[in-house]
């Protein structure tokens, strides 16, 4: 079973397993770590910001335009950042690691 890590705003790590075909969105909720996803994964919100860890970054799908122009309503956002629900768990993921942003800001 793949793994990855969320770190969280305290800076503790979870390594949790990451079932292949998941979102990073559904991975975290199944794992009681806090990531809001209001929308639940229809790209209108952007409560699943995560910071994806810098050398996993290039190993992701290009975001789509929708997620860019919802990413720019994030909070906290960084170069890195993504949004959770668009990150689907592939193999190539194996032990991806993200963070947990600051704080969430809700689109509406
Ligand atoms: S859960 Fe709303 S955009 Fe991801």
């Amino acid at each position: 079973m793949p793994k990855m890590t969320f770190i969280e705003r305290d800076g503790t790590r979870r390594e949790v397993e990451a079932p292949l075909g998941l979102s990073v969105l559904e991975i975290a909720h199944r794992h009681d770590i806090d990531i809001e996803g209001a929308c639940e994964g229809s790209l209108a919100c952007s409560t699943c910001h995560v910071i994806v860890d810098a050398s996993w970054f290039s190993k992701l799908e290009e975001p789509t335009e929708d997620e860019e122009d919802m990413l720019d309503l994030a909070f906290d956002l960084q170069e890195t950042s993504r949004l959770g629900c668009q990150l689907i768990m592939s193999e190539e993921l194996d032990g991806l690691v993200v963070k947990l942003p600051a704080g969430t800001r809700n689109a509406s």
